[in-house]
């Protein structure tokens, strides 16, 4: 990979998107690369939680490549915009939980590509903006969607349309960011929220994600029906067997991953 780092851990996979002298922004090798990342680390039972990063101390990812789509024809944007959809799909639904680490800009699709993670944990420094009608065009890699879903559909409209930079208490403020904390903090905190969740029934995790992503698209009804078919599922694991006796034996639970 060129543009990517990643490294595994004690079952948290780091992915780090690595062009710091563009300030990380994505170019379509960038998104070929994340997407057979995500791809393989959608299969890997030894990952159970994923962050995203920036490198270098000022950006997380300030957005797609603007020198890649100067000069692009129409159908060259219709494709780049396709790939960041698939790319961010697979990474939004793959069964492992995802912290985007907010390390400075977050701007057009670097904001989108933090709300195709899970969470968003924002380092202090952070500034989140969907700044692309300042570039004759508009949010291509799910801003449109996911910013309204995430903040409402006024703020999402007051986003876009002003392109104002919005600092991390803000962020936090509208329900962008999860957590604002001290930028040196910002790594530490991430792997303690996935120590956190990784202690959980993995399996269970998976399926309450796969039932919330579900059913923010469908009608509540359907949602429910959604849900009550994973809960079944769980029904089949021995997760469920040994938290619900450990509860009763008044024992901590051995939870494993199904
Ligand atoms: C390409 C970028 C870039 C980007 C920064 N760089 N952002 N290159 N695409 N999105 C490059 C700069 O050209 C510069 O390269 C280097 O990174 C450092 O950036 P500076 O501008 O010198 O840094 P600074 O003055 O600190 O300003 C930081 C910044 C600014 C505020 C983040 O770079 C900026 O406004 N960037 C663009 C943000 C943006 O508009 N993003 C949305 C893109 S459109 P050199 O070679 O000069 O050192 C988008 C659409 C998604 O995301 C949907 C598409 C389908």
């Amino acid at each position: 990979m060129n543009n990517l780092l990643f490294n595994v851990e004690n079952e948290v996979g780091v992915i780090t998107i690595n062009r710091p002298k563009a300030l990380n922004a994505l170019n379509s090798e960038t998104l070929s690369e994340l997407k057979q990342l995500v791809s393989e680390i959608e299969e890997r039972k030894d990952i159970k939680v994923v962050i995203v990063i920036g490198s270098g101390e000022k950006a997380f990812v300030a957005g797609a490549d603007i020198a890649e789509m100067v000069n692009g024809t129409p159908v060259e944007g219709r494709q780049m915009c396709l790939l960041a959809h698939e790319t961010f799909a697979k990474l939004e639904n793959i069964p492992q939980v995802t912290i985007a680490a907010v390390n400075g800009y977050a701007l057009g699709g670097g904001c989108e590509l933090s709300m195709a993670c899970d969470i968003r944990i924002a380092a202090d420094n952070a500034k989140f903006a969907q700044p692309e009608v300042n570039l004759g065009i508009l949010p291509g890699f799910g801003g449109t969607q996911r910013l309204p879903r995430l903040v409402g559909k006024g703020r999402a409209k007051e986003l876009i349309f002003t392109t104002d930079q919005i600092d991390a208490q803000e962020a936090y403020r509208i329900g962008l960011a999860n957590k604002v904390v001290p930028k040196d903090e910002l790594m530490s905190t991430c792997l303690k929220m996935a120590e956190k969740i990784i202690s959980k029934a993995s399996y269970a995790v998976a399926l309450a994600k796969s039932a919330i992503n579900t059913g923010m698209d469908v009608d509540l009804a359907s949602g429910c029906r959604f849900e009550s078919d994973l809960f079944g599922l769980a029904f089949s694991t021995n997760d469920k067997k040994e938290g619900m006796s450990a509860f009763l034996e008044k024992r901590k639970a051995a939870l494993k991953d199904f």
